[in-house]
């Protein structure tokens, strides 16, 4: 069932989990995360980059085939569609061509600009029955060609965003998109602790979800953390399984090489991540 992700991320700070945002890039990746949501009885979010757009033919293909793809596979627990990183012009393009959410990331504009922007966004959203989501502070890292330098969000910048009226606020806590760096300094919880007391009860967005340890993931979510965006792990767990069935041959055993026999490792691979995700955010059963 398509919704915006305004109530499924109040009723998850409410109750303290997290929603996951699991990145899609093809009908596989949809179809993985749709299922293991169903099957998990969880909300979720699907999001799509720009680049992701891109790469599935544009923001109109990708709105349709997950509005097919809901209803034909039945499924009735909430999903948001939702712009991951948008640009202003990306976020027009998603709300015309029926995206039920956006992120509007004006983090490296100017405050004034980003205020200006984003205000003008909300409204627009609003209008139309999306949820919105912004970010203050980058997250570091580079994610489909926006690369960020990884700065810690300033409180005060992140209470003037979310008085906006965004629906969601990512706050950059030290989180890096990718694989996280042996010398990775871990997320500062005194800028969540800091951010999330200025912003009430505010949903707060975790970026970066790939690589943060089990208990971080946890202590986040106690300070507000309701929505905890994966994008990476996914990727990783689909590579690692179709390596190993090309690896052991099994592409050049019968009708291996049928592409529905050669990404389906992958996407039980997806749906195998999806689900470890959603017990450890605390979503299952939340739908
Ligand atoms: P990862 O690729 O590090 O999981 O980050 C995903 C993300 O934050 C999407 O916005």
């Amino acid at each position: 069932m398509l919704v915006s992700a305004t109530e499924m991320l109040k009723k998850a700070r409410e109750g303290k989990y997290a929603v996951g945002q699991f990145n899609i890039n093809n009908l596989e990746w949809t179809k993985a995360i749709l299922l293991t949501a169903q099957e998990c009885n969880s909300p979720v979010i699907l999001g799509v980059s720009e680049g992701a757009g891109k790469y599935m033919t544009g923001f109109e293909t990708v709105s349709a085939m997950v509005a097919a793809m809901d209803k034909s596979l039945g499924i009735t627990v909430p999903v948001a569609l939702h712009l991951d990183h948008g640009s202003y012009e990306g976020c027009y393009k998603c709300i015309k061509a029926g995206f039920t959410s956006i992120m509007f990331d004006g983090s490296h504009f100017p405050i004034e600009e980003n205020v200006a922007k984003t205000t003008e966004l909300v409204n627009v959203a609003h209008q139309l029955g999306l949820s919105i989501e912004a970010e203050v502070g980058s997250i570091g890292g580079e994610e489909d060609g926006v690369v960020g330098a990884g700065e810690c969000a300033d409180p005060n910048e992140c209470k003037m965003i979310a008085d906006l009226g965004v629906d969601f606020l990512a706050a950059g806590i030290g989180n890096i998109h990718g694989k996280y760096p042996e010398n990775w300094a871990g997320l500062s919880f005194e800028t969540l602790a800091a951010v999330n007391e200025k912003v009430g009860d505010m949903p707060l967005v975790l970026h970066g979800g790939t690589g943060i340890p089990d208990d971080m993931i946890k202590k986040a979510i106690s300070l507000g953390v309701a929505k905890i965006n994966v994008n990476t792990e996914c990727q990783l767990s689909f590579q690692e399984a179709t390596r190993e069935y090309i690896e052991a041959g099994k592409d050049q055993q019968g009708k291996g090489f049928d592409p529905r026999k050669l990404l389906n490792p992958g996407f039980e691979a997806i749906k195998a991540k999806v689900k470890e995700k959603m017990e450890l955010f605390g979503s299952v059963d939340k739908a």
